[in-house]
């Protein structure tokens, strides 16, 4: 290894208007080595990548690539120096293929470019090969595919263009299980070639298999840097928070007396749901666990009127209603609402001030002969706002220029709003910080002493264990157990959850 670090930053600073997302940060990764980038949603992460990429361009601070000063005027200038990267808002274009995505932005075009092309479609084959991602089909269009393969695409397309430096974005907060692993193989592949990799993750599990070293960064500074071997666990969160962090859930009420049933499933089916049943009650959180493709998804979509049942029936306070979009679900006698995994496109418009995100679904009700009452709307989703803690500045900024934990609270926020009294919560933490995450447990604990009703799927079996007061296990499509809060572990939740010997077998 050279002693001559691969990348280097000294004093580099970048405002956004009154917000200095990057102040004075400096750190060095060495040739060949995987540093990790930590810190809370806000904390300044993607502004240091997007410098590295030459996306924006620094107020001040040098720059050294294996020791030369560098300006990063472009993307390209960025390319050309040999720094690839995988961004955490994906950047593939959703009406191009997967070939087309991959070629960018060098992409022959027009019949001149027909024999680079199919030499460019051999090219991508063998690389996506290469990457364990044969299967893939080159000629799909972007849009079709779901986020976890847009994202091993996002990074295949960064690897494809050989970079020296390459730089990921939370890749995993849009990745689960073996795609985790899968990417950890391809980084260890990269760092057995030399490459040098800046690597942005919220789960520090990952984060000590993967990297060498980490820098934690908060409001923008660089608080430390160091071996991942010479910190523990409480350390490196003290370090993201400036903090410790006393107590990871809040308290289970202790003694429950169960509200009364207000979203019942019977037999319910939906894609892989098969003949599900169950019933929520008013204040509590009901946990839901499965592995990946247990129904978990449709479960979720069928109760909030987004995909279309095949069999079975859905009551709300004991009537039979059929949802045959989200607009039923929503509707004030119903009260049904959903924040999805992929906020990004399905919960939130990126281009709308936080305040119309909010509002949207109950506009109706700052209306006035036809007209919006601009300062009864304010004041409401100003409260909502508070409530989860969210910046009023978000009242008129644009949704898609805060992180992704306040992201998830605006939506969170809009479904309070709209006083949905039963709340479907699909892995809501995924991609957040610890800080933000923490909030967002007692916003739902809070919501549920208040009589609402949760139902909440996580793929992080310890927030089942800390927040639910039930958890019903779903397999084959069906709930095929209901674990009481009493001796609720995650060992407990595991084995339900595998099913038994034969679903190891299958899972193995
Ligand atoms: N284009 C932008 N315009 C205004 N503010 C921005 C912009 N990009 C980032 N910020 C702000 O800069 C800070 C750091 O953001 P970011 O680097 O995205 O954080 P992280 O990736 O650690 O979550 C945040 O307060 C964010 O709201
Ligand atoms: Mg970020």
């Amino acid at each position: 290894m050279s002693s001559v670090p691969a990348m280097a930053l000294a004093g580099i600073t970048k405002a956004f208007g009154a917000t200095l997302a990057a102040d004075q940060v400096a750190f060095e990764v060495a040739e060949g080595q995987i540093h990790a980038l930590l810190g809370e949603n806000g904390a300044g992460k993607s502004t240091i990548v997007k410098l590295l990429a030459g996306l924006i361009r620094p107020d001040a601070g040098t720059l050294r690539l294996f020791g030369q000063p560098v300006h990063l005027a472009s993307p390209r200038a960025a390319h050309r120096l040999g720094v690839q990267t995988a961004f955490q808002e994906l950047t593939l274009v959703r009406d191009l293929t997967v070939l087309d995505n991959m070629l960018l932005p060098y992409a022959p075009i027009g019949p001149f470019g027909l024999r680079r092309r199919r030499q460019g479609e051999r090219l991508v084959r063998a690389h996506m090969a290469e990457l364990e991602l044969e299967e893939v089909d080159l000629h799909a269009e972007v849009r079709e595919l779901d986020l976890a393969l847009l994202q091993k695409i996002e990074i295949a397309r960064a690897v494809f263009r050989r970079p020296r430096i390459l730089l990921l974005d939370e890749p995993t907060s849009s990745l689960s299980g073996r795609d985790i692993d899968w990417l950890g193989r391809i980084m260890a592949r990269l760092k057995a070639a030399g490459v040098t990799q800046l690597f942005i993750s919220h789960r520090l599990p990952e984060v000590r298999r993967f990297c060498d070293t980490l820098t934690v960064l908060r409001n923008g500074r660089a608080i430390a840097s160091h071996a991942l071997t010479e910190v523990d666990d409480d350390q490196v969160i003290r370090m993201i928070l400036g903090r410790a962090l006393d107590q990871t859930f809040p308290a289970k009420p202790a003694d429950r007396r169960p509200g009364p049933v207000v979203l019942r499933a019977e037999r319910l089916a939906a894609g892989r749901l098969e003949a599900a049943s169950f019933e929520l009650r008013a204040g509590e959180i009901l946990g839901v666990a499965g592995l990946q493709g247990m129904g978990q998804l449709e479960l979720f979509l069928a109760c909030f009127g987004m995909v279309e049942r095949r069999a079975g029936t859905l009551a709300v306070d004991g009537q039979p209603v059929s949802l045959l979009s989200p607009a039923d679900a929503v509707r004030a006698e119903i009260g049904i609402s959903l924040v999805p995994e992929d906020r990004k496109t399905e919960a939130l418009f990126l281009q709308l001030s936080g305040r119309h995100n909010a509002s949207l679904p109950v506009i109706d009700r700052f209306t006035r002969l036809g007209l919006i009452d601009q300062a009864a709307e304010r004041a409401a989703v100003g409260r909502a706002f508070d409530l989860v803690q969210v910046d009023r500045r978000a009242l008129w900024t644009r949704v898609g220029a805060f992180s992704g934990g306040n992201q998830q609270k605006i939506a969170i926020a809009k479904w309070l709003l709209a006083e949905s009294r039963i709340l479907l919560l699909y892995d809501p933490t995924r991609g957040i910080d610890v800080g933000t995450k923490h909030e967002l447990y007692g916003l739902m604990r809070r919501y549920a002493d208040a009589g609402g009703a949760v139902l909440f799927y996580s793929t992080e079996i310890p927030e089942l264990v800390g927040l639910a007061d039930r958890v019903a296990i779903l397999y084959g499509g069906r709930i095929a157990e209901m674990l009481p809060a009493e001796g609720l572990t995650e060992e407990a939740i595991l084995r339900a959850v595998l099913g038994g010997s034969r679903a190891l077998e299958e899972v193995a």
